[in-house]
């Protein structure tokens, strides 16, 4: 079983101080009550200060995007290697904000997750389907519409990728899949993974994004093919973020 994960996402949220609190509240808990392994996606601003300020490798910090080009006259970007310069061990690749608030296609996608890999830093490709797409049966067919771009390229290293199944629906709405539902999809996920690489795929991690809180973190996190969780909401609240961390055993 690959060692749980769960990851923090920010969103345009924070601040100075919520970031340098956040810090020192996890780490003082890492050991003694959090053994998975911690990643916070801040604002890119941040990540400067969130480095500076780490002391364990248990907790690391990463971007929530990057550009699809390498460098160059593109203003307003912000390339994989100047990310990886600053330490950034992980990046999100594919959220369904991006996906749908700025029109970011499959294929861009891809270039975005070589760009992170070619700078070893780690792609979180999410995906997931809408409401109305779960409720025309297209779940499946979607998410495997949104994985397939990645299994096509042989340039692509999967077993280097965190996939996060993350439903539209449940993101910062309140509601959540049910650890069935979930557990349904990431196996799903998984077995797209073994057609491609057979056994390997079952050390890739798959998480869990949507609506996670204390509450329902431990029953999710049971469940046999998902592997910790990607956080919103939550991981602006010390004290809920901590004991997601601490349901991930
Ligand atoms: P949420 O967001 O936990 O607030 O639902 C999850 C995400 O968008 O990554």
């Amino acid at each position: 079983m690959p060692k749980p994960l769960v990851i923090g996402n920010w969103k345009m949220n924070g601040s100075l101080e919520l970031t340098s609190e956040l810090i020192h509240s996890i780490e003082s808990s890492i050991d003694a009550k959090i053994s998975c392994e911690v990643g916070l996606c801040v604002p890119f601003v941040y990540i400067d200060l969130a480095r500076r300020i780490l002391t364990t490798q248990q907790l690391s910090i990463g971007a929530q995007n990057i550009s699809a080009y390498s460098g160059g006259a593109y203003t307003g970007e912000v390339s994989a290697a100047m990310l990886a310069e600053f330490g950034c061990r992980w990046v999100l690749i594919g959220h369904s904000e991006r996906r749908q608030l700025f029109k970011e296609t499959d294929n861009e996608l891809v270039l975005k997750l070589k760009l992170a890999q070619e700078n070893d830093m780690c792609a979180v490709f999410c995906v997931g389907e809408t409401q109305q797409e779960r409720e025309s049966g297209k779940a499946f067919s979607v998410i495997e519409r949104q994985i397939k771009t990645l299994l096509d390229d042989d340039n692509v290293c999967l077993e280097k990728v965190v996939f996060a199944y993350e439903p539209v629906w449940a993101i910062g709405t309140g509601l959540t899949a049910t650890p069935e539902e979930a557990q349904e999809v990431h196996a799903f996920i998984r077995d797209l993974l073994r057609n491609k690489i057979g056994q390997s795929a079952d050390k890739i991690r798959i998480i869990y994004g949507g609506s996670v809180k204390p509450e329902n973190a431990q029953s999710l996190f049971d469940q046999q093919d998902i592997n910790g969780g990607l956080i919103g909401g939550a991981s602006l609240d010390k004290d809920a973020f901590l004991s997601i961390c601490q349901n991930a055993k």
